[in-house]
């Protein structure tokens, strides 16, 4: 007979809530851990730029201490099966790979604080605890198993999730219907996790927290699939089939099974089990849809088992295709993130990505339309402004100009005059966009939706450019006054909306964010979202800009790419 699990819910509702309450607002935000079994690719370095965004935007906030948690994920059937398919045993791939994500991970500005490779000690100790956890509540028993495994997923498949296929020699085989790799019939004695026990637990999770899965569609998927068949797990495999791995504790016939592993590294970077008390559950976990049911279904209930809580939130997004198909070594199109900042400088990919990344869809990637967002929105929009503006031919004296209230009156004196300044009806709607653009994206990022804050900031960019154009501030003269006067409230509004753009785009363009402002000669402790006023002369407030100098010109803000004639992919021209 099966012993029923001691203890199902976590001894804590208030904070199996994941509310966060109470933790000093701190959070983890966290990026899967990678499989070291190969190099990284636009997909990975996505998922980290988002988590990176959402990381260095609460930052800015001063939303309270943060973590940013990366890493890779070494152990298992995969990682053994590639490291002798490349004549290396798995400690040395997972070396190299482990270090190839690392350094592309940093180059790309990724500002993670740890970074988990499920090979170090600290983690194997973490691990083991959280098995001890597991068998201590009750919520593993061993029996035998059988059932179809897909070893590039780490997952054994149900029927309902397979297909028929034929494999290199034309034979008949099952497949995954969902990554199409290979299947194989699998039958030995495991441990297993009550999963099954789980259903109600997960749904009522579910219920309390509308947000704990986002965005929507994601989170109906998740329902829905609790109301299927909910199996018990197989969370071991025989010892003499997969030595690469974590051995049970007090078993050492069985290895513990990769994902359990895998999943325990956001534990294990909060200091489970003596140090995590102060950041779990505050945690937001940014994954790829791909491993949706991982994250949302097995890592809930396996924490709820060890009598934890459940994470706040899992974040999730789509994939990356290229040219229309899916991205995979086999077909030769797995675009290297390496050679795209090469290209296009860490700024131009990271804003592209970002900006072009919708978490509800699959988006597609090809080298014209990087160039085209980056050129027209980094290069030609924002980077022409910040250079109009701040000409030696234009602003002579290279300070912050004054602002004046008569050329630009507010509002309601501006209809009380009859329109005594010189700003039209565009320029006061330019400054309703502007004044409300650091709430809209605040919203935005709150809502895992940052490519609509881009889009956003891009607009405002444009309006900005539409400001500048329309009153031709090159024409006006210097010498005259009330034109003075005028071309100096045109350059202030100019950069106070330049202002507002690069404080807001420092978590997704660090370096190009910086560059502006230390040409608009903002301080370090002035570049904070908190503090974020657009144009307070306006309402009458003094402004610390004003008749400040202006940084050094270090040259174009962003140069524009080139259009090249071919493709690159990998190494290999498209
Ligand atoms: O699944 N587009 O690792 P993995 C966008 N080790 N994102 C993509 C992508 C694409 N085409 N391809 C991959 C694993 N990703 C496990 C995770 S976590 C405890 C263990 C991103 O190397 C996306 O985030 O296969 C996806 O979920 C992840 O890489 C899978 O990486
Ligand atoms: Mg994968």
């Amino acid at each position: 007979m099966l012993r029923p699990p001691r203890r199902l819910f976590p001894p804590n509702r208030a904070a199996a809530t994941g509310t966060g309450t109470g933790l000093d607002r701190r959070l983890l935000l966290s990026t899967p851990i990678f499989y070291a079994n190969g190099p990284p690719h636009i997909g990975h370095l996505y998922s980290a730029l988002l988590a990176d965004a959402l990381h260095r935007y609460r930052g800015l906030r001063g939303a309270g201490p943060g973590r940013l948690s990366t890493g890779t994920d070494e152990h298992g059937l995969k990682i053994q099966q590639a490291a002798a398919a490349a004549g290396t045993s798995p400690p040395e791939l997972c070396e190299r790979i482990s270090g190839l994500f690392r350094q592309t991970l940093t180059q790309a500005a990724v500002s993670f604080t740890e970074f988990t490779r499920t090979s170090q000690p600290r983690h194997q100790r973490a691990v083991r605890r959280f098995w001890g956890a597991l068998r201590d509540a009750g919520a593993l028993y061993k029996g035998s198993y059988e059932g179809w495994y897909c070893t590039p997923e780490e997952s054994f498949l149900p029927e309902s999730q397979l297909a028929e296929s034929r494999d290199a020699q034309g034979r008949l085989c099952k497949v995954s219907a969902e990554s199409g790799h290979q299947v194989h019939w699998t039958k030995e004695e495991n441990y297993m996790f009550r999963l099954s026990a789980f259903r109600d637990p997960l749904r009522e999770w579910l219920r309390d927290n509308p947000r704990a899965v986002s965005p929507e569609p994601f989170y109906q998927r998740v329902l829905l699939w609790l109301e299927e068949d909910l199996p018990d797990l197989s969370v071991s495999r025989e010892r003499s089939r997969l030595p690469w791995g974590i051995p049970v504790p007090g078993d050492p016939t069985q290895t513990i099974y990769v994902w359990v592993d895998a999943l325990v590294n956001y534990l294990s970077a909060v200091g489970y089990p003596e140090e995590h008390g102060g950041w779990w559950p505050a945690a937001h976990h940014v994954v790829g849809k791909d491993i949706l049911r991982f994250h949302a279904v097995y890592w809930p209930a396996l924490l709820m088992a060890a009598g934890l809580a459940p994470p706040q939130r899992v974040l999730v997004h789509s994939h990356w295709t290229v040219r229309g198909q899916k991205m995979s070594k086999s077909l030769g199109n797995v675009v290297d993130p390496v050679g795209c900042m090469g290209r296009y400088t860490v700024d131009g990919f990271r804003y592209f990505l970002l900006r072009q990344g919708v978490p509800e869809r699959d988006c597609d990637y090809y080298h014209e339309k990087v160039v085209k967002v980056v050129n027209s929105e980094l290069a030609d929009a924002l980077g022409g402004l910040l250079n109009r503006s701040t000409a030696p031919s234009i602003n002579p004296s290279n300070t912050f100009p004054p602002f004046s209230q008569s050329c630009f009156p507010k509002v309601s004196d501006y209809r009380e005059t009859g329109g005594r300044g010189r700003a039209s009806a565009e320029d006061y709607e330019l400054l309703v966009s502007v004044a409300s653009l650091p709430l809209r994206v605040a919203t935005y990022f709150e809502g895992f939706q940052i490519y609509k804050a881009l889009e956003c900031i891009a607009l405002c960019v444009r309006q900005t450019n539409s400001f500048f154009q329309r009153h031709q501030p090159w024409k006006l003269n210097r010498q005259d006054p009330s034109e003075k006067l005028w071309l100096d409230t045109i350059l202030h509004v100019t950069l106070e909306c330049l202002r507002v753009y690069g404080t807001l785009l420092q978590p997704v363009v660090p370096h190009t964010a910086d560059k502006l402002l230390s040409r608009l000669a903002v301080q370090p402790q002035e570049r904070g979202l908190s503090g974020l006023v657009f144009l307070p002369r306006y309402h009458g407030e003094p402004c610390p800009f004003e008749g400040r100098g202006l940084g050094e010109d270090s040259g174009l803000l962003f140069h524009r790419l080139e259009k090249a004639k071919h493709q690159w992919v990998g190494s290999r021209e498209l």
